[in-house]
């Protein structure tokens, strides 16, 4: 039998999508298990999910972070590490014409909360970081910290879309007012920009005309609890490679899922 992985997870809400990796851990269904549960937001309920399963959980609270940097900008204490420059030159989460002291201040408060986010996580070594529901983007400084060797990416998360379509904080409310005819989720690795990194899974589900934005959350859910265990499985069975992009010009960026060694 192969080795369990070990899984850290962060979120910032009700905790679904992280009950159904519990349980398909539970199952057996995903050969891991969850080492740790953090959080940008105190009072999300899927903490208490977490607590419920005896899994170690912590909050970096990302709202008191960014307000005291916003308020006292010169006094802001930055990790040792941190190389403005650097990141300037990776990060993509923003259109072009976006003022630079804007980008610096965003790059600044992040890495502040991110240092955070690190430091709470190195108490529990981990193979895969799940995002399930996780609501702020992470920047470069992060995911380079996370991510060391660039052929094997290990952060995954999971989105209310079939991306590249609507990328962004409210999926399914895009896809409904859109007028969309099917609706979807995605498993994809992060990369530098929004939801735009390497595509590891989709599902999609009819959309009826009768159908309210709350059916629509309700189906793409249902889907979601189920793509993400199966996602997180290829990881698990080392199925997963990064391969050439298909777009002219682009950097690598197709997941393919290989098939599984032939029992020896
Ligand atoms: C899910 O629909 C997930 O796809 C979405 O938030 C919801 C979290 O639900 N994630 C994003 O929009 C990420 N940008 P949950 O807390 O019940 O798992």
């Amino acid at each position: 039998m192969q080795r369990k992985i070990r899984i850290g997870a962060l979120i910032s809400g009700g905790g679904t999508n992280l009950q159904a990796v519990i349980d398909a851990c539970g199952a057996g269904r995903v050969d891991g298990r969850i080492v740790f549960v953090g959080s940008d937001n105190p009072g999300a309920r899927g903490l208490e999910r977490a607590r419920a399963h005896g899994i170690p959980t912590f909050v970096v609270d990302y709202g008191a972070i960014l307000r005291a940097y916003r308020q006292a900008p010169q006094g802001a204490r930055l990790p040792s590490d941190f190389d403005p420059e650097e990141l300037r030159a990776k990060i993509s989460l923003m259109p072009p014409s976006t003022p630079e002291a804007k980008v610096a201040d965003f790059l600044k408060s992040r890495a502040m909360a991110e240092a955070d986010l690190l430091s709470a996580m190195s108490a529990y070594p981990f193979d895969l970081l799940i995002l399930a529901g996780f609501m702020r983007n992470l920047t470069p400084y992060f995911i380079d910290r996370v991510n060391t060797d660039t052929q094997r990416p290990r952060i995954m998360n999971i989105h209310p879309a079939l991306l590249p379509a609507f990328p962004g904080t409210d999926g399914y409310g895009d896809t409904f007012r859109y007028g969309c005819k099917v609706g979807g989720c995605t498993v994809h690795f992060i990369d530098y920009g929004e939801d735009s990194g390497p595509i590891v899974g989709q599902r999609a589900f009819d959309i009826l005309p009768q159908d309210t934005l709350e059916d629509i959350r309700r189906k793409g859910l249902e889907q979601e609890w189920q793509l993400y265990p199966a996602c997180i499985q290829l990881f698990a069975e080392n199925r997963l490679r990064l391969t050439a992009s298909r777009l002219e010009g682009r950097p690598p960026r197709t997941v393919v899922a290989i098939a599984p060694e032939p029992a020896a």
